[in-house]
């Protein structure tokens, strides 16, 4: 039998999508199951998103689109990181790709040398750790203790730091602890990653709206102006706006690293859905009460999550 490549030895199907798979085949057989395992909003994409995907099919978005996104979107998405993040990205600084996973992805292909090691703060979203392994490279796992809330500690990630790290990556909110440093404790860690400018830094922020309590939401590329330049900030319409199926993402970065990335696209799947990218600007620019929100109370009518929220309440489990 031909032989398959050593990457594949290095990276497993994770655990939430082995569990997925299995709550669904549970799901089609009749079992009443609560779903944990991913990050599914448990409402619907606004109507008006899915109206704008229908128009612009009908007039003919139907063909290739920019490998880097849509001029639509990519002025949608640089409003928001104005709006939102207190960051200003020319257009060529941002990029658009099939999901936020996709752009994180993009960004190591694009980055990582056999060896190079991730800094990744941990508890995490798995896929960090399984992409870097996929780019030849090693993840370096920082523990985030119980007692500074599951958040990183700048000397923490100081000490992880090697000749060899290419990337800090940074999820806030965090995945699955849903810790969320604050613009105090972001500085912190920037003022840590000024001192080692050989690495790049990733801000996962694909959460940044379900936040608790007043807490207002931060990103390093905004406390920290001076790493704006070695500095991505990944987000996406899945979470924010319960557009997971869609698989629109993006990301705002240094023109250089940006470009790089969409090359990577590029190679692997072009650009992104013509009419993913007509929804996602109309969900970016449309009215914002729908947007997934911590405190956001789940529709009676939430239908295509799950309805999870619902399932919880019912078997009252805490
Ligand atoms: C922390 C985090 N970042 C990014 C993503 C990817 O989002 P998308 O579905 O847009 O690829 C997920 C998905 O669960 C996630 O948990």
């Amino acid at each position: 039998m031909p032989a398959f490549a050593d990457r594949l030895g290095r990276v497993q199907v994770a655990a939430s999508v082995q569990m997925t798979i299995r709550a669904r085949e549970l799901r089609a057989q009749g079992v009443d199951i609560v779903q944990l395992t991913i990050g599914e909003p448990n409402f619907d994409s606004p109507r008006h998103a899915i109206e704008a995907a229908h128009k612009a099919a009908l007039a003919g978005q139907t063909k290739y689109p920019p490998q880097d996104g849509i001029p639509a979107l990519k002025q949608a998405i640089q409003r928001k990181f104005k709006h939102d993040n207190g960051l200003e990205y020319a257009l060529d600084e941002i990029c658009v790709t099939n999901g936020g996973k996709q752009a994180i992805f993009n960004a190591l292909l694009a980055t990582v040398n056999p060896g190079d090691e991730s800094v990744i703060p941990v508890p995490s979203w798995s896929a960090y750790a399984l992409m870097t392994k996929l780019c030849d490279g090693e993840p370096v796992f920082v523990t985030c203790p119980q007692n500074n809330g599951f958040k990183p500690r700048a000397e923490d990630i100081d000490a992880a730091v090697t000749p060899k790290t290419k990337w800090l990556i940074l999820n806030n909110p965090n995945n699955p602890t849903g810790a969320c440093c604050s613009a105090a404790e972001l500085r912190a860690i920037a003022d840590v990653m000024v001192k080692h400018p050989h690495v790049w830094i990733m801000s996962d922020d694909m959460y940044e709206h379900l936040v608790f309590d007043g807490f207002k939401h931060a990103t390093i590329a905004q406390v920290a102006p001076e790493l704006r330049d070695r500095t991505v900030t990944v987000s996406g319409a899945s979470k924010a706006y319960a557009m997971t199926g869609w698989r629109i993402g993006y990301a705002g970065g240094p023109k250089n690293l940006i470009r790089a990335m969409v090359n990577m696209q590029g190679q692997a799947t072009a650009g992104v859905s013509t009419v993913g990218q007509a929804a996602a600007a109309a969900a970016l620019d449309g009215p914002q009460d729908g947007v997934c929100r911590a405190d956001r109370r789940v529709p009676q009518t939430a239908r295509h999550g799950g309805g999870d929220v619902e399932r919880l309440q019912r078997h009252q489990l805490p």
